[in-house]
């Protein structure tokens, strides 16, 4: 059972990719954590994908999603929605059409975000439903994982410190597992 995980921040002290580091100690036995990344990934531009198809950054991203057996995206919120970059990424992801189906057609898709505030992407999440429902993934709703007040939780070294938020990824997790599982 693999799971690939993608954070949508490009910073390197990311409070998401940091939470998206933590699960891979926190998976279920038997299930493994893929890291996958959205760097290096153009704006969206049709001309260019006439021109030149899709790009060997996507294609890659594209074949890693489809190998796993379910789609971790750990989301930032920016403005009470989700961030650019990585609603970027997926719309590369879902070109051309034809390949909606085989790359999210039914997946497993599980959501989590992490923010300095006091509402841990709540709103991001909400915004990515609509984009998860159109592409025809099998979204997870049996639990919530939302990181508030992140400069708390994490230390100067990016590692989850928050026993209590360890033990809920940890079951979120095993929850998401067993979702793909059943
Ligand atoms: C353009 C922009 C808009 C933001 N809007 C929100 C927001 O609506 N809600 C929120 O909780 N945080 C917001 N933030 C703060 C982010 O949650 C914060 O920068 C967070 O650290 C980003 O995730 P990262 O640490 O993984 O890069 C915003 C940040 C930026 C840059």
């Amino acid at each position: 059972m693999k799971i690939l995980g993608i954070s949508g921040s490009l910073r390197k002290g990311s409070f998401n990719t940091a939470l998206l580091r933590a699960c891979g100690p926190l998976m279920p036995q038997g299930a493994e954590l893929e890291i996958g990344s959205i760097a290096g990934i153009p704006l969206y531009d049709g001309d260019v994908e006439a021109a030149q198809g899709i790009p060997a950054v996507v294609e890659s991203l594209k074949r890693k999603i489809i190998q796993a057996d379910g789609l971790l995206l750990v989301t930032p919120e920016y403005n009470n929605s989700m961030p650019g970059v990585l609603k970027n990424a997926v719309d590369w992801l879902s070109r051309p059409p034809a390949d909606i189906a085989k790359v999210f057609g039914g997946r497993p898709v599980a959501l989590m975000g992490a923010s300095p505030g006091g509402f841990g992407t709540i709103l991001s999440q909400n915004a990515w439903l609509a984009v998860l429902r159109t592409l025809g993934t099998r979204t997870w709703f049996g639990g919530k994982m939302m990181v508030s007040r992140a400069g708390g939780v994490f230390n100067e070294g990016g590692e989850l410190t928050d026993a209590t938020i360890r033990a809920q990824v940890q079951k979120y997790l095993a929850g998401f597992v067993a979702f793909i599982q059943g």
